[in-house]
């Protein structure tokens, strides 16, 4: 197999498909990145055309997008009739431009998403989505099974970095929910290491809802609530906003869901459940 990127993903990728027994050729911009490597048992490439030609399956782990594409293109007729799998972080249409791209050069591709930091590869809370082909899948995935837990996400190539997204999405956006906490609780000389344990109690009691909210959004009967409606959450909120501005703390980020529900409530939709604000989320 060959690994095309040697920073910290594709190192500690390379590493453990190695430890697996595969064959693995390496390339990488700074030269110096493959000694490691090779003194560890792979074998050095000095072009992407001579890695290319190495193997079947070829593994990008480059920064992004436009690096992808400096350094594939010039390769493409090489890459021809391989599997090409782009381990590259990329927007969803960066995915589908590369994945069409791949296409007219006879590229069997499939993009991934990796959810995990690099200590955390070869381990089962390692999270490797995949999109686009199913045969290069059905091709490459045996292979790229012990780096983590494996899921193959559809033969649209953007789901993989769209789900990959979405998570994060969803992981910022709950830790800046832990910030905000830990901002106002200093105003009273609590630590930020106590209140992240207050929040990870807390966040653990009420995840158990998530579920139910998914089955809210999915039926769309968000009339009557079956939770806490708009108008109910709306002061909640506003509660909160005015409790950071007492403690000297700025509330943006509540302010954006404050200001979500308003538009619910002036639309005539304040006894909605307050999950419908993932309605108003569509850009119209
Ligand atoms: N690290 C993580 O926790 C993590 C987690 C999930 C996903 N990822 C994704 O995995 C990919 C690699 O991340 P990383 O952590 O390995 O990053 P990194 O340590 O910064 O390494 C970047 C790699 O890309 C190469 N590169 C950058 N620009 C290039 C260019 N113009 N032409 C050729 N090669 C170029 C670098 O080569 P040089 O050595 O020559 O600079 C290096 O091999 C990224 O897309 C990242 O988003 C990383």
């Amino acid at each position: 197999m060959t690994i095309l990127g040697l920073g910290a993903m594709g190192s500690a990728i390379t590493e453990r498909l190695r430890e697996t027994g595969l064959t693995t050729t390496v390339w990488n911009r700074t030269t110096a990145k493959t000694e490691p490597h090779v003194k560890a048992g792979s074998t050095a490439a000095t072009t992407i055309t001579e890695a290319a030609d190495a193997s079947d399956i070829v593994i990008a782990v480059l920064l992004d997008h436009a690096s992808v594409h400096q350094n594939l293109e010039p390769a493409a007729e090489r890459l021809r009739g391989k599997t090409l799998v782009n381990l590259t972080t990329t927007t969803p249409n960066e995915a589908r431009t590369t994945a069409a791209w791949a296409t007219e050069h006879g590229i069997d591709y499939l993009d991934g998403a990796i959810m995990a930091t690099p200590d955390m590869i070869g381990k089962p809370e390692s999270l490797f989505l995949y999109s686009g082909s199913e045969n290069a899948f059905t091709l490459a995935g045996p292979a790229l099974e012990p780096l983590g837990t494996t899921r193959f996400e559809g033969t649209d190539p953007g789901v993989a970095a769209l789900k990959d997204m979405a998570l994060l999405s969803s992981m910022y956006l709950m830790l800046s929910g832990y910030l905000q906490a830990a901002a106002m609780m200093r105003t009273v000389g609590v630590s930020a290491t106590d209140t992240a344990e207050a929040v990870g109690d807390w966040l653990g009691a009420i995840m158990g809802h998530l579920p139910g909210f998914g089955a809210i959004i999915d039926s769309g009967a968000y009339h009557p609530a079956q939770g806490q409606d708009v108008n109910f959450t709306r002061p909640a909120v506003a509660s909160l906003i005015a409790a950071s501005r007492e403690q000297g703390i700025k509330a943006d980020f509540l302010e954006t869901g404050k200001k979500l529900l308003d538009e619910l409530a002036a639309t005539g939709r304040g006894d909605s459940d307050w999950v419908s604000i993932v309605e108003s989320l569509t850009i119209r």
